[in-house]
């Protein structure tokens, strides 16, 4: 049963692969048999990941690129082809979660709106562009999108990273909808509060301790591997379109830290 879970010889796409959870899905995706491609702008941790990868005893080539820049992103997609031969599995996980915006409607510039739609949205279409037609030949891929608690529900005062999260879900069910046909299976990851590097700059709006979680404690990055590991695996054949949230039951108990009330410790007793 566990051979279905196996990665042996894949070469996966992880975005954002360098830091945080994007990291954790690497070594995750590496440790099942997956070849890898990282990418980021940062040329450092994606030659991090990507030493840590070889270490595991597989390929691994780290593309320096900004995912939203097309141009950029069909140089990485050619790179991964020629290095691995192929791409069956594209994680988007890349974020603008450091540089991510607080502020109110009025205060908000064109170019921060714009940047982290760009980002978060646009970025994770490119990708799923520049991959989806040698997916559709080849009969077979998979396109794993990572979006956001604040994907399913408002944030006070975040408006481009909501949406760009909300836009997330929906790529993925129109991906589902549309590749479907042709074998290739599109689905989304929803974390919940997984203190990163990256989350330093929602310090305010979330959760800094799991008295306020269902099962009374935060995520961590290495909570997201098991679960990249069974979508990019046959193991998820039939599961297309699915929104799996990681969030210790956050969102399940509608717990959603708005700014607009005191965020209430949970009874764990
Ligand atoms: N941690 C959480 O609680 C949480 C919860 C829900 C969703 N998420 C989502 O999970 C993903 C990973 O977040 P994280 O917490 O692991 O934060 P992180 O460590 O800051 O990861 C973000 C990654 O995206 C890369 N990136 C940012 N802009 C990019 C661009 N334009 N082009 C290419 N790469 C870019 C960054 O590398 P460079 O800066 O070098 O480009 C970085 O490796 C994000 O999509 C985030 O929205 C996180």
């Amino acid at each position: 049963m566990l051979d279905k879970l196996s990665l042996d010889g894949r070469s996966i796409v992880v975005t954002g692969g360098g830091t945080g959870l994007g990291r954790a899905m690497v070594r995750a995706l590496a440790r099942a048999g997956a070849d890898l491609v990282i990418a980021g702008r940062r040329q450092a941790p994606i030659d991090e990941a990507a030493a840590e990868v070889e270490g595991l005893g597989r390929r691994a080539v780290a593309v320096s690129t900004d995912v939203s820049d097309s141009a950029q992103v069909e140089r990485m997609v050619a790179v991964a082809r020629d290095v691995l031969g192929r791409v069956d599995v594209l994680v988007n996980n890349a974020g603008r979660t450091a540089e991510n915006v607080h502020a109110p409607i009025w205060d908000i510039t064109d170019e921060e709106w714009r940047a982290g739609i760009a980002t978060n949205l646009t970025g994770a279409f490119y990708c799923a562009r520049a991959v989806a037609r040698q997916m559709v030949d080849q009969g077979r891929g998979k396109i794993i999108n990572v979006a956001s608690g604040y994907g399913l529900r408002g944030g006070r005062d975040m408006y481009a990273y909501t949406c760009s999260k909300g836009g997330v879900i929906q790529l993925t069910r129109t991906l589902a909808m549309s590749l479907g046909r042709y074998g290739v299976t599109a689905n989304t990851i929803v974390p919940g509060f997984i203190p990163t590097r990256g989350t330093d700059s929602m310090r305010d709006a979330l959760p800094r301790s799991g008295e306020f979680i269902p099962t009374g404690k935060l995520g961590t990055p290495e909570d997201m591997g098991p679960i990249a590991v069974f979508l990019a695996s046959d193991a998820s054949d039939y599961m297309n379109g699915e929104t799996i949230t990681l969030d210790g039951g956050g969102l399940a108990g509608g717990l959603a830290p708005t700014g607009h009330a005191p965020i209430i410790p949970l009874d764990l007793g």
